[in-house]
């Protein structure tokens, strides 16, 4: 395993099958979320996190993996979800994995109760967002539903989402993103250039239902 790259944490099959009727189970969207983050391992690194954030960590399979990447013991790592139950697979996932106790697990909505604590101090945030485009009653059921269910044209959450971002992230941290292309991309850069942000847009993977886009955010220079 070389030093830039992300390990995909352990799932045995008999301890997790029963989780994943109500966790949403490790899909294509979250190994583009992982490969995203490999990809920018070296300017990760240099940044040197201190705090790192997974909004709806789910199983757990991405935070794991980051934290036991950057070092567990490093730097702090909190998972939120507001389905109770993927927060229990997310400690789970630690202690199957080898860094029991390094994940700081919230329950709550997005990052609801971390944001005046956390208030620009984090320095890696990820969320891979229920993008898919549903009727909006079908959002912020929290079990499994909520996992896809992403409202008109799939921005319900990662609207409300973007919001967060320039409350938590600090001056140099970085932010990702997963998106499909009808959630219009064009259109959440103009909102984040709006809030100052930059947007990259980092991996796009095409799979048989959507096409899966790794975006980047981070603060435009201030200019003097
Ligand atoms: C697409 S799944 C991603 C799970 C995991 N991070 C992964 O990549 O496999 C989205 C996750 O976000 C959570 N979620 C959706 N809306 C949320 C909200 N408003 N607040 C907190 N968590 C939410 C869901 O419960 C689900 O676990």
């Amino acid at each position: 395993m070389s030093e830039q790259s992300l390990e995909t944490p352990l799932f045995p099959l008999y301890l997790f099958k029963d989780d994943f009727e109500s966790v949403y189970e490790p899909s294509e969207d979250t190994f583009v979320l992982m490969d995203a983050i490999e990809k920018d391992l070296m300017i990760i690194k240099e940044m040197d996190p201190l705090i790192c954030v997974e909004v709806g960590c789910g199983s757990g399979a991405v935070i794991t993996s980051v934290a036991k990447c950057l070092d567990p013991n490093k730097r702090l790592y909190f998972g939120t979800d507001f389905n109770g139950k993927a927060l229990l697979t997310t400690q789970k996932c630690g202690i199957v994995n080898g860094i029991d106790g390094c994940i700081q697990l919230v329950g709550t909505d997005l990052t609801q109760a971390i944001e005046e604590r956390l208030k620009h101090s984090v320095d890696l945030l990820i969320f891979n967002a229920p993008y898919g485009p549903t009727d909006p009653q079908e959002v912020g059921i929290s079990d499994i539903s909520s996992a896809w269910a992403g409202g008109l044209n799939g921005r319900q959450v990662i609207d409300r989402f973007l919001r967060t971002v320039p409350k938590l992230l600090s001056h140099n941290g970085f932010c990702y993103l997963i998106v499909i292309k009808e959630n219009n991309i064009n259109e959440i850069k103009n909102i984040m250039k709006s809030l100052g942000f930059e947007m990259t847009v980092v991996l796009e993977r095409k799979t048989y239902l959507e096409i899966i886009i790794a975006l980047r955010f981070k603060r435009l220079p201030v200019i003097v």
